[in-house]
């Protein structure tokens, strides 16, 4: 058996995959968000015998087409309103081809993605406000930039030599988050072994941003205690709602306080660009670290997260390790000694070549239009009078409930799960739910270059209809 593959079939191959792509490509503006598989098909896919003898590419890629690509996510679609899940930008599409034919290991070293890597993270240091002597590294996603972060921030705030002696008994370290923040900044307190008890979640305003009050409380309470604040993890773009934590308010708390300032943008950190959000990231550029995530906002196929750390020599002794025989070839410090990983892939291509189709003003025009697209939504429901708005956080989620004046209060709850089910099993739009207030509500996110007005009527007929079936069955 050889794998290789001649140029001229290798060529045919491409053809048959390009041909499927472009046909996917034209049936998201149609055709349905999700597809249900049946019991019988999912077991087909998890059951399949280890491949014994050799098989066809070509019917292999024709499996694909039949057997994967019609049951999506639905992140592609322009009417997928869950979770923070972008479509990708069909350049990226062709870059990750192009970044698997080249197949380099991004740990570092004297070629060509090396840099690609660079200029893509000086990029995204001068689009988050961080300067150009900042340290930064691409990572799977928005939890591995938080832990990367993070674990930066325990090397340094650490009274001795963590690496060597590991975490050993002293005060405790606290950490704030608000009660908002992402679960990954809980993983990542526990990953690091800080232990969830010395993580405070804070309670938040009216607008589910840090209760900045509750923040200076709790640091008195715990240095009274004999605890050891250490850092602040705040939220730009908090998952349930996009809130945005008074950030200029809390880099100068952690400034007076000796605190890492922290900052989870992997949602929100770039709706910076937005032309409505003036003002709300004051304070950023005063963050430690910063967590983002191009592979939500910024369009490009997942894995792709980004850490950001303002103390690039912090960094390096965080996590820097060099066997001997990767001594040589060192032009530049290797990317393995700024993060966890050695053998790194070339995610950088696809934001490389995304970035420079769609250019900065093409993000802040992208951007801008989902944050109104958000606004439309919210304009919608005000003019129903099915509907009830719950949160319309400063970016592009928005929380309500179906709520026809009739039904009681204590039901809407079991009403708005049933109905999303229904909605979701019918697939044409998707959409999930969270809690808020002890309450579960619909949560609609747009981070969708795709989505129209069109479609967010027709997300709220659907629901609507959806509702009415409930209330009628
Ligand atoms: C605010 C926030 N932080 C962190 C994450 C985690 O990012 P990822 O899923 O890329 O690991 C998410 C994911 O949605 C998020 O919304």
């Amino acid at each position: 058996m050889s794998l290789e593959l001649s140029p001229e079939a290798f060529r045919q191959l491409g053809y048959q995959v390009i041909d499927i792509l472009a046909e996917q490509l034209a049936s998201f503006e149609d055709g349905p968000a999700r597809r249900a598989l049946t019991d019988s098909q999912r077991q087909q896919l998890i059951e399949q015998p280890l491949p014994e003898t050799p098989q066809s590419p070509a019917d292999l890629i024709q499996r694909v087409a039949n057997d994967v690509l019609p049951y999506p996510m639905g992140n592609n679609s322009p009417r997928f309103f869950a979770w923070v899940n972008s479509p990708a930008a069909p350049i990226g599409i062709l870059a990750e081809a192009l970044a698997a034919g080249l197949n380099p290991s991004v740990a570092g070293g004297d070629h060509a993605a090396t840099y690609v890597e660079h200029a893509v993270l000086n990029w995204l240091k001068q689009i988050m406000h961080f300067p150009a002597d900042a340290s930064a590294i691409l990572v799977s996603g928005g939890s591995m930039a938080n832990l990367t972060g993070l674990a930066v921030m325990r090397y340094v705030k650490s009274t001795y030599n963590v690496r060597e002696a590991g975490m050993i008994a002293e005060a405790p370290m606290i950490i704030y988050a608000s009660e908002q923040g992402h679960s990954s900044l809980q993983k990542a307190i526990e990953m690091l072994g800080f232990g969830t008890s010395n993580l405070r979640k804070l309670p938040v305003d009216d607008q589910y941003r840090m209760d900045t009050t509750a923040l200076r409380q709790a640091i008195a309470a715990d240095r009274a205690a004999g605890l050891r604040p250490v850092a602040v993890a705040a939220s730009a773009g908090t998952v349930n709602t996009g809130a945005i934590d008074p950030l200029a308010e809390i880099a100068d708390i952690c400034a007076a306080e000796d605190l890492w300032f922290h900052i989870d943008g992997a949602y929100g950190g770039v709706g910076i660009l937005a032309e409505q959000t003036a003002g709300l990231y004051d304070g950023i550029e005063r963050a430690d670290s910063l967590a983002i995530d191009p592979h939500k906002w910024l369009y490009v196929p997942v894995e792709c997260g980004c850490a950001l750390v303002k103390d690039g020599q912090a960094m390096r002794d965080t996590f820097s390790l060099v066997p001997n025989y990767l001594r040589d070839d060192r032009v530049l410090p290797w990317f393995a000694e700024f993060g966890a990983q050695q053998t790194r892939g070339f995610k950088a291509l696809k934001l490389w070549m995304t970035m420079q189709q769609i250019g900065i003003q093409g993000y802040r025009d992208l951007i801008t239009h989902d944050v109104a697209m958000a606004r439309y939504l919210q304009h919608c429901l005000g003019q129903r009078d099915d509907f009830e708005l719950i949160a319309a956080g400063p970016l592009s989620i928005t929380c309500f409930r179906y709520r026809p004046a009739h039904v009681a209060a204590e039901k809407l709850d079991d009403l708005n799960r049933e109905l999303l089910q229904i909605a979701q099993q019918q697939g044409h739009v998707y959409l999930t739910s969270t809690t808020l207030q002890d309450q579960v509500v619909l949560r609609a996110c747009i981070v969708n270059f795709r989505t129209t007005e069109a479609d967010i009527d027709a997300l709220l007929d659907t629901l609507a209809g959806a509702g009415q079936q409930v209330l009628q069955s």
